[in-house]
């Protein structure tokens, strides 16, 4: 099928090579000019493990192109993505629709032809019927132009996997053509068995925020545990396995730590609440300001462990923080906990000297005044504690009996409970952890 994809962010530039890995003719599509250009040359212009790959694969294969064009789009595809950004709206809980509304309205004006736009994007629930109307307004195909809302469920750092082998496919439509059509795009996810389910349009739009919210719900879960462990001498990492081997709990989102960041469970729950209230159901979903706020205490907790560790002030004191992305894997900082660490220690008097593995010039960009540096063992130097913030896999390889040599005094807060504590005691290091007893 001809396909675009408009908007070509972390979701959009893997949903536009997957749908070109898997046979179609694909057009990206995106108002940043650097951006394509990237694409077109077959960079990728962010950090996802396998992108560049598939990228190299489907260009050379003459399946995808690229361009800055809403005209071309509409005069190319059948079947057109819509993948833009909803952040969250500066001085509200809100998700800003500027950017989906901006493609629908650029788009629709030039759909002369029967097609099919189908939103990824992460909306507040009813504004798929919104847009489903505007595009009825604006197309000149009038009916024969539809609307149709598909979630996106892969997370970054496993992105190209999550796309290609999707646990499920959830397409929200009434129309039995934008269901045939959309089943002709996923034919071999759906042939390899993938669960497909049909709901209405509003059910498409919840199914996604609810999936996010469950997830940051059992984040938070566990780090309120984490809370109660500390206060009690007991060791959230054994309880999560404890609890987790219970298959109706399952073993996965239970790591405790520093919580969850990045572009989308944060201004997710927010953007739920936010429209909870406008729909008067509010009660319905207090529980997630909880969820919040749990979480953003885990961030005051890792700065409290950390200055304990030093000895109650950070002023004069060089922290060494390793992880700068918001998760392993991806160059990815919005939001980033560690980041927001960083800066809070750095606010409290300390030096800061950052590692990542990927995103040390995202974080440079958005961070000037920390410091950084290209080895773990470079911002280690002179270090008087080590905080483990993002949990690449890298930091686990890490020999800590070298590490200790480099740094003032050999103290580590594990704030991802990710390293092999007993490993770096043996070596000569004090040793913290969230919700871990000392
Ligand atoms: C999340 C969802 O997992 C995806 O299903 C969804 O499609 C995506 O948002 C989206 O809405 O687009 P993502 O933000 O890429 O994906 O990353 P996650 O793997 O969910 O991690 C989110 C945060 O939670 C990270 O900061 C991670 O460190 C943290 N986390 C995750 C924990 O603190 N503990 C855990 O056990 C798991």
């Amino acid at each position: 099928m001809r396909i675009t994809v408009i908007g070509t962010g972390y979701l959009g530039a893997v949903h536009a090579a997957c749908m070109a890995e898997i046979g179609h003719e694909v057009l990206g599509v995106d108002v940043d000019e650097l951006k394509i250009a990237a694409l077109a040359e077959g960079r990728p212009p962010f950090f996802e493990p396998g992108l560049a790959d598939l990228l190299a694969r489907t260009h050379a294969g003459g399946r995808l192109r690229f361009s800055t064009s809403l005209r071309e789009a509409a005069e190319f595809g059948e079947v057109h993505f819509v993948c833009v950004g909803t952040p969250q709206r500066s001085g509200s809980f809100a998700a800003d629709l500027s950017h989906i509304d901006a493609v629908v309205d650029g788009l629709g004006p030039h759909l002369s032809e029967p097609c099919l736009v189908v939103g990824k994007s992460t909306v507040p629930v009813g504004t798929a019927a919104r847009l489903a109307g505007r595009v009825a307004d604006l197309a000149p195909a009038g009916d024969a132009a539809e609307l149709a809302w598909n979630p996106e469920f892969l997370r970054e750092g496993t992105a190209v996997r999550d796309t290609l082998e999707p646990d499920r496919l959830v397409v929200g439509t009434g129309s039995a053509r934008a269901d045939a059509m959309l089943r002709e795009v996923y034919a071999p996810m759906i042939e390899a068995g993938t669960p497909y389910l049909v709901t209405d349009l509003a059910t498409a739009e919840l199914v996604k925020v609810a999936a996010n919210s469950f997830l940051a719900t059992k984040i938070s879960y566990v780090n309120a545990m984490a809370e109660i462990c500390e206060a009690t001498g007991a060791d959230v990492t054994r309880l999560a396995e404890a609890i987790g081997l219970d298959d109706r709990i399952g073993s996965r989102f239970l790591s405790a730590g520093l919580g969850f960041g990045g572009g989308c469970l944060p201004k997710d729950i927010r953007a739920f609440l936010a429209r909870g209230e406008e729909l008067g159901v509010e009660r319905s979903l207090r529980f997630l300001r909880e969820v919040d706020e749990i979480n953003m205490r885990c961030r005051q907790r890792t700065v409290d462990a950390a200055r304990d560790l030093v000895g109650g002030s950070f002023l004069g004191k060089r922290i060494a923080v390793l992880g700068a992305a918001f998760k392993p894997d991806s160059d990815d900082i919005r939001d980033s906990p560690a980041l927001n660490v960083a800066a809070v220690i750095k606010l409290q008097g300390a030096h800061i000297t950052v590692h990542d593995e990927e995103a040390v010039d995202n974080a440079r960009a958005a961070f000037p005044h920390l410091d950084y540096a290209l080895e773990p063992a470079k911002a280690c130097e002179g270090a008087d504690a080590v905080l483990h913030l993002t949990e690449w896999r890298q930091y686990r390889e890490l020999d800590p009996a070298r590490l200790a040599a480099v740094t003032r005094t050999p103290r580590l807060l594990d704030a991802r409970n990710a390293l092999d504590l007993p490993h770096w005691r043996n070596a000569g290091w004090t040793v913290r952890a969230l919700g871990r007893p000392a």
